[in-house]
Parts: C-alpha cells; sequence; structure tokens
C-alpha cells in the first residue's frame, strides 16, 4: 500500500496543475508527476520546473505521450471538456489507470464508451465528481444510511452560483458556449446529479426541466457601453460584471473573504473594500497582487499590465451583454423521480448573494437541512418524534471544494493500489448515471417534455 505511485499529467491548467499537481508536490509519498503533456509555453514550463520532469517526458499534446508505450502507472487527464474522451480511451488502451476530470464525455455516446471501454480493459477511470468526498455531503450521506431520518421521501439540492462566478465561466469563460464545452447542467450539475443519485441511491426513473438564458443578451446592453469594459464603460461604477472589478480589484472575492475569513486577513479585506487606496501599502498588497483563481485565469502574466492587456484583448474583459457565442442558461429547475419513488427538484442559477449549494432532505422519522457555502458550511438535524434540533456540522471557510479535491485523489490512488474498483467510494459506470441525468435534463429542457431515462440507456 505505501508505493508511491508514478503518474503522466496530460493537461497543466487550473485542475492539472495548481489543484492535482500541488497534490502531487504535497504528497510525494504518495505520487510523483513525471510526464506533461500541455500546449502552453508557460504552463509547461511552470510544471516541469516544480515536478522536475526530465527533458525526454515533455510534449506539448497528449498524442505523442500515449503514442509511447505505457512508462508509468496512472494517466491524469485534466484537459478540457471537449478533450475528455480521446485521450481517456487512448490511455485505457495503453494500460494506464486514469482520473479523469468531469464531465466525462460531452456526448451520452461517448460516455457510455468511457464506462464500457474502462471494463473491458479493466482500468480503473475515476471521474473527479469531488463532492462525495466532501465532508458535508458524506456526513449527510451516512446520517441518511444511518435510518435516522428514516426512509428518504424527498431531496431538495439547489446550486447557487454568484453573479460574478457565472460570469466568469458561463458568460466570458471556457463554459459560455454549449457547442464548445458543454450544456452547463452537465458541465457545473453533473456534480449535483452524482450527489443525488448517490444519496438516494437508486437509478432515476424519469424527469423533466425548464430553463433558459433569460438574462444575458444583446437588449441587456447598456447605452454607450464599449465592447470592452476597461475602454471606459458608462456604468462601469454600478456594473456587477465589470471587469475591473472582478479581475483588478477583486470586489467580489473581498466581499466573500470579508464573510468568511478570519483575524488578519479579515481585517485586510474589510479595510480594502472600504479603503480601496490601502492596496498602495505593503500591509494590503497582496490584493493588489492577487493571482489565484479566478484572476489566474485570464493570463499566465500576473503583473497588473499583464491583467490589463488581458482585459483589453481577450473575453474576459468584454462587455458580459455583448459575448455573442454565450449560450448556456444562467437558470434551470429539474424535477427527478427515482426508481423508488423518492423524488427530487434541482436548482441551478447564476445570481446567488452567496455562492454554494443548499440542501434539503426530508424523511419519513426527520429532516436534513444544509449549506455548503464558500463562508463555511452547516447541517442541522431535526427528529420529526421528539421535535429536538441538533447541531450535526458547523465550519468556517473551506478550500478545495471543500475537501473534496483531496478525497478524489486519495481515493484513486487507493484503488490503483489495491488494483479494484470495489470498496471504493465511484467508479465509470456510477458516474455515467449522473451524466445521463444531466443529458436527460437537457433534453427535457430543450423539448420541453418528460424524460424517461430509459430512453437514454
Ligand atoms: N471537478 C471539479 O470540481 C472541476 C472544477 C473545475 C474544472 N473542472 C474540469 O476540469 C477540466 C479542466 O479545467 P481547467 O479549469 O483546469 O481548464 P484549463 O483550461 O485551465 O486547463 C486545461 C489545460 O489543458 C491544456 N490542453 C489543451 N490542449 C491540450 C492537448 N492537446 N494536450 C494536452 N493538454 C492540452 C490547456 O492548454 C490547459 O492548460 C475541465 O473539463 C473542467 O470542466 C472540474
Amino acid at each position: 500500500m505505501s508505493k508511491r505511485l508514478t503518474a503522466i499529467l496530460i493537461g497543466a491548467g487550473n485542475r492539472g496543475a495548481d489543484t492535482f499537481g500541488e497534490y502531487a508536490l504535497e504528497n510525494p509519498e504518495s505520487i510523483k508527476i513525471i510526464a506533461v503533456a500541455e500546449p502552453q509555453k508557460a504552463r509547461r514550463a511552470k510544471i516541469v520546473r516544480k515536478h522536475v520532469i526530465p527533458e525526454e517526458n515533455i510534449f506539448e499534446s497528449w498524442e505523442p505521450l500515449l503514442d509511447k508505450e505505457k512508462f508509468a502507472d496512472v494517466a491524469l487527464i485534466m484537459t478540457q471538456d471537449q478533450m475528455h474522451y480521446e485521450p481517456a480511451i487512448k490511455a485505457m488502451n495503453q494500460g494506464y489507470d486514469v482520473l479523469l476530470e468531469k464531465p466525462m464525455a460531452t456526448t451520452l455516446k461517448e460516455c457510455k464508451s468511457l464506462a464500457d471501454v474502462s471494463e473491458s480493459t479493466c482500468k480503473i477511470l475515476h471521474i473527479c465528481h469531488g463532492l462525495r468526498y466532501a465532508p458535508f455531503f458524506s456526513i449527510i450521506k451516512s446520517i441518511i444510511e444511518s435510518g435516522k431520518i428514516g426512509e428518504v421521501v424527498n431531496i431538495s439540492l439547489r446550486e447557487n452560483v454568484s453573479p460574478f462566478h457565472y460570469a466568469h465561466s458561463y458568460v466570458r469563460g471556457h463554459w459560455h458556449n454549449r457547442e464548445k464545452s458543454s450544456p452547463m447542467i452537465l458541465a457545473k450539475s453533473c456534480h449535483d446529479m452524482d450527489i443525488l443519485f448517490w444519496l438516494v441511491g437508486q437509478k432515476v426513473q424519469r424527469l423533466s426541466s425548464f430553463g433558459s438564458q433569460k438574462y444575458f443578451g444583446k437588449d441587456k446592453i447598456p447605452e454607450g457601453a464599449p465592447d470592452y469594459c476597461i475602454q471606459g464603460c458608462p456604468i462601469e461604477k454600478t456594473c456587477l460584471y465589470n471587469a475591473s472589478r472582478i479581475y483588478l480589484d477583486i470586489i467580489p472575492l473581498l466581499q466573500i473573504g470579508a464573510k468568511s475569513s478570519k483575524g488578519l486577513e479579515k481585517f485586510i479585506v474589510k479595510s480594502v473594500l472600504k479603503f480601496p487606496k490601502l492596496t498602495n501599502l505593503p500591509l494590503f498588497r497582496k490584493v493588489k497582487n492577487y493571482s489565484e483563481w479566478p484572476v489566474s485565469t485570464i493570463s499566465s502574466d500576473m503583473s497588473r499590465d499583464g491583467k490589463i492587456k488581458a482585459l483589453n484583448e481577450t473575453n474576459y474583459g468584454r462587455c458580459v451583454y455583448k459575448m455573442d457565442e454565450h449560450s448556456v442558461v444562467d437558470h434551470q429547475v429539474v424535477n427527478i423521480e427515482f426508481e423508488n419513488q423518492t423524488t427530487a427538484t434541482f436548482t441551478l442559477h447564476g445570481f446567488s448573494n452567496e455562492e454554494g449549494r443548499t440542501l434539503r432532505v426530508d424523511g419519513t422519522r426527520g429532516t436534513l437541512i444544509g449549506e455548503f457555502l464558500a463562508s463555511g458550511d452547516n447541517i442541522v438535524l431535526f427528529d420529526h418524534l421528539t421535535d429536538k434540533k441538533t447541531i450535526v456540522r458547523k465550519t468556517g471557510s473551506l478550500i478545495g471544494h471543500g475537501g473534496g479535491d483531496v478525497g478524489i485523489m486519495e481515493t484513486f490512488l487507493k484503488s490503483v493500489k489495491l488494483k479494484t474498483n470495489h470498496d471504493v467510494m465511484t467508479n465509470a459506470r456510477a458516474s455515467l448515471e449522473s451524466h445521463l441525468m444531466a443529458f436527460a435534463a437537457d433534453i427535457a429542457r430543450l423539448q420541453k417534455r418528460v424524460v424517461e431515462i430509459e430512453e437514454l440507456r
């Protein structure tokens, strides 16, 4: 069990380098990245330097890396949504066990094929559904399994995305166009579908869904607005989506910090919100120099000039109402009936005061109410018989998807070492279920009808 595994990394971006690459550096006894495929020069150079990857194992794309005979234990495939299927299939055929980012693929046919190939090649294929590993959701799962709330009758789950995050990822960013990436219900909410499937422990029978791109569109373009916010927009002071507000002054992040941080950090954040000029003083300069998500996405040059250049030249600086290619929903609801008649409702939207998921599980003996937020999470249990209220969990702010990212990697490495898909949290066949739900919800929404999941199996 103690053997260190070697990994090839395909895609050294936010997830590949910053999340799982950092995990490897922090846990050198568990995993070592020995090869990389990454087309962007700066990203490639950074990962090579940090992980000391030898010259012969550095590639600009995944094809030549996977053309080589297998030379590591596992493949970490961390490319964008539309570039999951081909490298994952090739990696399994080459003999690698694979950790693949979600969504597993962008068509149902490809998702099914991934599960099939994982089984036919006997290779482990784990999809990064991190929520299963977050303490918040594992506690809820264990309470349900303990029988404390009796039989689960209904679950209500909401994914509340804040305006800046929605604009960053789904208006300006990678996931703004369903043809180039995937529908938002798949890209963002396959996690939620997975959680519902996991908590209920049953397959879905049928579902319906409604939703649209209601807010963002040409009819909302402010009078006189330039194409890029930074070119001087008449409503820049009051626009939530002003690119300078998000990427230079990082106001939405400061507002989260003001709610969730402690001590000196809270003092810094609150002071800067009140007196922005403070960022010129050394104690407060780290606000000005902030270079993590979402700012890290806009450029590889995190100097102020580099950020400004990105806001003048990339989608991240564009007026959100002028993003012609934006074609994903900004709100969607899904009504679900499981095979055991349990029902669930799911709501996704991009207009939340606070970022995070909220959930309510009603059972025959009790109710669980939980909040899984950027500022922290909490779970309360109510007993129907005694009317007793128990606070099960209350935390401060959490990083790394509420603790889920570490769990994903640890479970993946454990299954590879044990060479088993059993006794672990998930496998490709289980992930296929959540993807089926997401595709069904997309069809139901577009065709305005109830979809029987059997149609898609
Ligand atoms: N599990 C989660 O909670 C979670 C969170 C965020 C993103 N994601 C998913 O993770 C994936 C990656 O997202 P990201 O934010 O890291 O994206 P990213 O764009 O930062 O990283 C993708 C990297 O792949 C590289 N790439 C492009 N073509 C390549 C090729 N031919 N060969 C090798 N690499 C190539 C890109 O240059 C880029 O550096 C996406 O599918 C996304 O949906 C999952």
